[in-house]
C-alpha cells in the first residue's frame, strides 16, 4: 500500500512534467492497467481491514480524482489531445449536400400540384403488354405508332413493349376504380428517337378526369391552372388540334420559348403534350358506360416543360450527369 508521500511525489512529478511524453509516462505509472501505482492501491483495497477500508478508499478517491485532473491539464496544456486541444473557431470547408435531380424533383410538384386539386398519384410498369399499350387505347393493329419505327418490343417476349406513352395506366387505373374519379401517372416512357428535344427514354405525366359532366372547358383550366403553377410564370401557351386516337376531339398543346435563350427559338411554339375527351371506345374497353360518364385525359413530357422553365437547350442535358448543369438547380 502506497503512502501519501509517494502520491505527493507523483503529485510533484506531474506538476514539473516538460512534455507530453513526459506526461503520458506518469499517466501510465499511475493508472497502467497492469502495475500502475493507482491501479494497484485501489485493488489492494480489498485486503485492508473494514474500519480503515472507508478513510483509505476516500483518501485513494481524492488523489485519482486530482491526478485525473492534473494529467489532463497538463496534456492539454502540452498539446495533447484533450478536448481542451480543439481549436473549435477552425473554418472547416463546407460539406456537399446533394438534392434531387430536377427530373423526379419536378415530378414531385406536379403531384403536390394535381393532388391539391384532387388527383390521386398512380404509377404502372415500364414494360407493358401490346394490348394495354395499343388495343384498349383504340390504337388499331395498322396504327403507324405500332410499327417498328417508334417502339421497342421485347424481344423473345410475344406481343410486349416498353411502354411508349403513360396511356397504359389509364386503362389500369380505369380497371381497377369505378368514376367518378381524377388521377395522374408519371413515368418513364420510350421511344427510338433522339434530338435536342428527343430521347429514347423520356418522362411523362398522364392526367384522367371522369365524371358526368366533364367538358373540355375542365381540361383546359386544369392544364393551364397547373401549368402555370408549375413553371411559375405566366407562359404562352396555344390548343391546336391532334389526332390520338384514344380522344375525340384531339388537341396538342404547345408553349412558348421565352426568355434570354438567345438562339433562333425564341417566339417558337414547343410542343408539351397531347389532350382530349376520352373516345367512348376506350371507356367501353374497360366497362364504362360511356352514355352516361365522359372526362378528358392528357399526357405531357416532364422535360418539356421543364426547358421552358429553365431555359434549356438540349434536352439531353438532363441524362448528361454534368454536375455544372446539375447543381444550377
Ligand atoms: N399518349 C399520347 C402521347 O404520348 C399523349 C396523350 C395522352 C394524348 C392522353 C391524348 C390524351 O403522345
Amino acid at each position: 500500500m502506497s503512502t501519501s508521500t509517494s502520491w505527493e511525489a507523483f503529485e510533484e512529478r506531474i506538476a514539473a512534467a516538460a512534455s507530453l511524453s513526459d506526461i503520458e509516462a506518469i499517466d501510465h505509472e499511475l493508472f497502467g492497467r497492469k502495475a500502475g501505482a493507482m491501479t494497484e492501491a485501489l485493488k489492494g483495497l480489498k485486503d485492508i481491514p473494514n474500519e480503515e477500508k472507508k478513510a483509505a478508499a476516500q483518501e485513494l478517491n481524492m488523489w485519482k480524482k486530482k491526478f485525473g485532473e492534473m494529467l489532463d491539464e497538463k496534456k492539454s496544456e502540452l498539446g495533447g489531445g484533450s478536448s481542451e486541444g480543439i481549436d473549435v473557431t477552425l473554418e472547416l470547408p463546407q460539406k456537399q449536400r446533394g438534392h434531387h435531380h430536377l427530373i423526379p424533383e419536378f415530378i414531385r410538384q406536379i403531384e403536390e400540384v394535381f393532388g391539391r386539386m384532387g388527383f390521386d398519384t398512380a404509377y404502372g410498369p415500364e414494360i407493358e403488354t401490346e394490348d394495354l399499350n395499343f388495343n384498349k387505347l383504340n390504337i388499331p393493329d395498322d396504327h403507324p405508332a405500332r410499327d417498328g419505327q417508334d417502339t421497342f418490343w421485347i424481344k423473345g417476349v410475344k406481343n410486349t413493349v416498353l411502354r411508349t406513352h403513360t396511356s397504359p395506366v389509364q386503362i389500369r387505373y380505369m380497371q381497377e376504380h369505378k368514376p367518378p374519379f381524377r388521377m395522374i401517372c408519371p413515368g418513364k416512357v420510350y421511344r427510338k428517337d433522339s434530338d435536342a428535344t428527343h430521347s429514347p427514354m423520356f418522362h411523362q405525366f398522364e392526367g384522367l378526369m371522369i365524371g358526368k359532366d366533364i367538358t373540355l372547358a375542365n381540361l383546359k383550366a386544369v392544364l393551364v391552372t397547373s401549368l402555370r403553377e408549375l413553371i411559375g410564370r405566366d407562359v404562352e401557351f396555344r390548343f391546336r388540334t391532334g389526332y390520338f386516337p384514344f380522344v375525340e376531339p384531339g388537341m396538342e398543346m404547345d408553349m412558348m420559348w421565352q426568355g434570354d435563350l438567345e438562339d433562333s427559338r425564341e417566339g417558337k411554339w414547343l410542343e408539351m403534350g397531347g389532350c382530349g375527351m376520352v373516345h367512348p371506345n376506350v371507356l367501353r374497353n374497360v366497362d364504362i358506360d360511356p352514355d352516361e360518364w365522359q372526362g378528358f385525359a392528357f399526357g405531357f413530357g416532364v422535360e418539356r416543360p421543364l426547358m421552358i422553365k429553365h431555359q434549356i437547350p438540349d434536352l439531353r442535358s438532363f441524362y448528361e450527369g454534368d454536375l455544372r448543369f446539375l447543381r444550377q438547380f
